[in-house]
């Protein structure tokens, strides 16, 4: 387990990802649902870097496969925290 990923480094993160194809609007989507999501975490009085954090990385699988993203994304996320050592969950 390790410290979550601050939201800059999660921007910096999916803004680096390759596109799988078919267009990069995931990217701009996720940075949406990020912002939302903070404004609705702030409105609950929940952690609104943390729900920040997981609306810009959603839909991180869909740099490698459009299609099945989630399971791409749950792949990814195993991978970079183990091999690269990057902490994405509490
Ligand atoms: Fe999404």
């Amino acid at each position: 387990m390790g410290k979550i990923l601050t939201s800059k480094e999660a921007l910096n993160l999916i803004n680096s990802l390759p596109s799988a194809g078919v267009d990069d609007h995931w990217k701009a989507h996720s940075i949406c649902v990020g912002n939302v999501a903070a404004i609705i975490a702030k409105a609950l009085n929940l952690d609104c870097e943390k729900a920040k954090v997981l609306g810009y990385i959603h839909d991180i699988g869909k740099s490698e496969n459009y299609k099945m993203h989630d399971v791409a994304g749950y792949e990814l996320i195993k991978k970079w925290d183990m091999k690269k050592s990057t902490p994405i969950f509490v």
